[in-house]
């Protein structure tokens, strides 16, 4: 279902989203962060949310393993579930940035075509994908649900990295990755990001 559906209205009201930022001190973004299973990527949008509180902005993290609970929890795995899951995130993540928060959503989002419908919905450069460049074999190691151990027995199908694909960014706004094989830590990885938001001037 493309385009505006029939008989349905948009309602304009007189207080926008700028008026929301200049109260916020802060403009409104969507901070992505995709990457594989046990990436850290939680762990970053967590770190990340804390030192944006810590600043005095507004920030709020949409968690896709934690909407799995809820609004997505009658979605599963296959790739058009997942594409679902992606487009149902984005849309509350625009909600969120036209609210003028940071809104950090945190999702494996594995297709490159799901992530881009969402960049789409944003208005230019206020999308910032954040890509958890971290090889399988460290991942793996982590395990900290025991997935991938479940899946390299069988027992989970379609588990993303092991049977089924991860497509990695061509063009996000930040790559993070191992340093000579270590792994920057939590702070450093959120600090990075934050200091990226306030040289674009997103943070007050
Ligand atoms: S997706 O691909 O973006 O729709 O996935 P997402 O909503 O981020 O949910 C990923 C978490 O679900 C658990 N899980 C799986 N991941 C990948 N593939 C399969 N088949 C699968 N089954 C369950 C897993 O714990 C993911 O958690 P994270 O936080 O990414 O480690």
């Amino acid at each position: 279902s493309m385009g505006a559906p029939a008989n349905i209205f948009w309602q304009e009201c007189s207080v926008g989203k700028s008026d929301r930022q200049k109260l916020l001190k802060q403009k409104g973004c969507v901070v992505w962060i995709t990457g594989l299973s046990g990436s850290g990527k939680s762990t970053l949008a967590c770190t990340l949310g804390r030192e944006l509180h810590g600043r005095g902005n507004l920030a709020y993290i949409l968690d896709g393993d934690n909407l799995r609970h809820g609004l997505n929890r009658d979605l599963g795995f296959k790739a058009e579930d997942r594409a679902e899951n992606i487009r149902r995130v984005g849309e509350v993540a625009k909600l969120f940035a036209d609210a003028g928060l940071i809104c950090i959503a945190s999702l494996i989002s594995p297709y490159r075509r799901d992530r881009d419908a969402c960049r789409a919905l944003l208005p230019d450069s206020s999308f910032i994908e954040v890509f958890m460049n971290m090889p399988l074999e460290l991942c793996e190691s982590r395990d900290p649900k025991g997935l991938y151990k479940l899946a390299r027995e069988g027992k989970i199908k379609g588990f993303t990295g092991i049977d089924d694909p991860y497509e990695p960014p061509l063009n996000c706004e930040i790559e993070l990755s191992p340093d000579n094989g270590v792994c920057p830590s939590p702070c450093t990885m959120a600090g990075q990001v934050a200091t990226y938001l306030e040289e674009k001037g997103f943070l007050h």
